[in-house]
């Protein structure tokens, strides 16, 4: 675990409390409160605003962010909350990630936005914060962030969006995205249907309807004891989200100046629970990269034998896309993740510690029974028999790599082909589609650079759209491997984190056209059925140069970037021992 900070970040006290917290440098502590009350009363505040305990309450709204469109509806409810119960709230902005509005790919930015958390949190007086945040990378980087700040923090879901209609079907982002995209691709539809359906996927502001990454990190964030009871599923306009938000504001008043740091409930148990509700869930594979990371400031490992252990002996019992059939609202009115965790009980660590200030069984236990419904299944009953999740290792990912079998056919599951390889994302788009292409059914796409470093951000392009060519013979899945990551809306085949990757070297970058591959899921290996002795004539004819930036945030990536396993943080950002470790000393 990581050592509690001693100091708040600028070598003052960390007991100094509200407004006196983190003073600025000026060589006089005195004069610096004064000059500092003097500032903010310019704003109208009194001495007696100013003596309450200060909650800070992370505001990412972003008209580039319609994730987080009801921002300013949770940020009134969240003060609301704060002031009854005595605090003074105080929000700040940080930058805000959008999946869609994030070049090259939102991952790129995660650690930007967990290390402008964490120093604005430690650069700012509070004795608490409220971290707002729900599309994909917003949660992770705000644990991350918060977790190193090591101030008593909540988190706030900014919740779901609602589902769509379209010509009476329902319709909700992203796996209904992707279908319809893969219908269009195979000409199954025209032009004016394809705009029509733009319309309707996305139908209010809110995170991506299905069990996407949003969906996974706001159950995983509940799970982990950093919400409020309930506090993953109510949409983003519902009357149930704004009453959250204020039962969070509440919530950081009565921790401020506990002692219950961030650190104190992220705890091994804590990531054991998170892990068994990833599976329960059908989860989002990038869950796991992002647990990764945000256990790495907290100085623990997330041990992917572990979690395929786990795989084996914890079924999917939620019935939502893209594993299933319901969306994220059901899932609200079905009782939302205590539904889920319930079930789960037997398997869960119910003395893990919450920021409710109990324990996650006598959380849950207050929470009351559960109710008939359709949407969380028993162990008796599951959507599928298995955790959705299952980690492969072999000569092609000696570093593991994710396949989410739930959302693959299992017909794949266990399959010889010929590769068909792209070495990049640039020429993947300029082939996939050519009728020239040489490509069966039965072939393995692979995809090579779109790792940590080699794209970089490791974007989720390992969802590789099947050849247009084959989509139009009726082709709707085959395995596809990649050092990428996939959207958890998505579905297929597909191999994910292939670690090392292709751009340091390795074994996907000596994967040519022609060559076999074996996947087994059943024996958890992925294998290149190439010869040790030609692969290493293949690296010697061939080196890999790893990518290089000049200067910026791009230099500051490339030369700090972590592999997928130890969740594509930065190392400096890693707990000290973590790093200490790693570099052997
Ligand atoms: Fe924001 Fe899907 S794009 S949650």
């Amino acid at each position: 675990m990581s050592k509690k900070p001693e100091t708040d970040g600028h070598g003052q006290a960390a007991a100094a409390a509200g407004m006196r917290r983190g003073l600025t440098s000026y060589g006089d502590q005195g004069f610096s409160l004064f000059l500092r009350k003097a500032f903010i009363k310019g704003a109208g505040y009194t001495d007696d605003a100013l003596a309450r305990p200060v909650i800070g309450i992370v505001n990412t709204g972003s008209a580039y962010n319609p994730c987080h469109g009801n921002m300013p509806q949770l940020i009134e409810a969240v003060k609301r909350g704060v002031m009854l119960a005595g605090g003074l709230p105080m929000d700040f902005p940080t930058i805000s990630i959008h999946e869609s509005f994030a070049a090259p790919t939102s991952m790129y930015l995660r650690n930007l936005m967990s290390m402008d958390t964490e120093e604005m949190i430690r650069a700012q007086p509070m004795d608490a914060v409220v971290l707002i945040g729900g599309c994909d990378k917003t949660v992770p980087a705000q644990l991350m962030g918060a977790a190193s700040a090591g101030i008593p923090a909540v988190q706030l879901i900014t919740g779901s969006m609602l589902t769509g209609s379209h010509r009476s079907e329902r319709v909700g982002a992203c796996t209904d995205c992707r279908r319809y995209w893969a219908k269009y691709r195979a000409e199954e539809i025209d032009d004016e249907e394809i705009a029509d359906v733009n319309n309707q996927l996305v139908a209010s502001v809110g995170t991506c309807s299905v069990m996407g990454t949003a969906s996974t990190m706001a159950c995983i964030a509940e799970t982990l004891g950093m919400t409020v009871p309930g506090g993953a599923s109510p949409p983003a306009v519902t009357a149930d989200r704004i009453r959250v938000a204020e039962e969070s504001g509440a919530r950081a008043v009565a921790l401020a100046g506990s002692g219950l740091t961030v650190d104190k409930i992220l705890t091994e148990k804590a990531f054991d629970n998170a892990l068994r509700m990833l599976l329960a869930i059908g989860g989002s594979t990038n869950a796991i990269v992002h647990l990764a990371a945000i256990a790495g400031r907290v100085g623990l490992e997330i041990d992917l034998a572990k979690l395929d252990r786990m795989g084996r002996e914890t079924p999917v019992l939620l019935d939502l896309k893209p594993t299933g059939s319901h969306y994220m609202e059901d899932l609200h009115k079905a009782g939302g993740v205590a539904a889920l965790l319930r079930e789960l009980k037997p398997l869960l660590h119910l003395d893990a510690m919450t920021v409710n200030g109990v324990t996650l069984g006598e959380q849950l236990d207050a929470q009351g029974p559960g109710f008939a419904q359709d949407v969380v299944r028993s162990f008796a009953n599951p959507v599928y028999p298995q955790g959705g999740l299952a980690v492969l290792r072999g000569n092609l990912a000696p570093g593991g790599a994710i396949i989410k079998q739930s959302a693959a056919d299992p017909k794949l599951m266990e399959h010889e082909g010929r590769a068909v390889v792209f070495d990049n994302l640039q020429d993947l788009a300029e082939r996939i589609d050519d009728e020239a292409l040489d490509v069966r059914a039965d072939d393995i796409l692979v995809l090579k650079n779109i790792g940590p470093l080699g794209a970089p951000g490791m974007p989720e392009a390992g969802y590789i759209p099947i050849p247009r060519k084959l989509a139009r013979q009726g082709v709707k899945d085959m395995v596809r491997i990649s050092d990428g990551r996939m959207s958890g809306t998505a579905f297929g085949s597909i191999v994910l984190h292939v670690t090392p990757e292709a751009a340091i070297g390795g074994p996907l970058a000596w994967v040519y056209s022609g060559d076999r591959i074996r996947l087994s899921v059943s024996k958890r290996e992925i294998t290149l059925l190439v010869p040790e002795q030609e692969l290493e004539r293949r690296r010697q004819q061939q080196p890999v140069r790893k990518p290089v930036a000049g200067r910026g945030y791009r230099k500051l990536f490339l030369e700090n970037v972590t592999q997928a396993d130890k969740g594509v943080d930065f190392e400096f950002l890693r707990a000290e021992e973590l790093q200490r470790k790693q570099s052997g000393s």
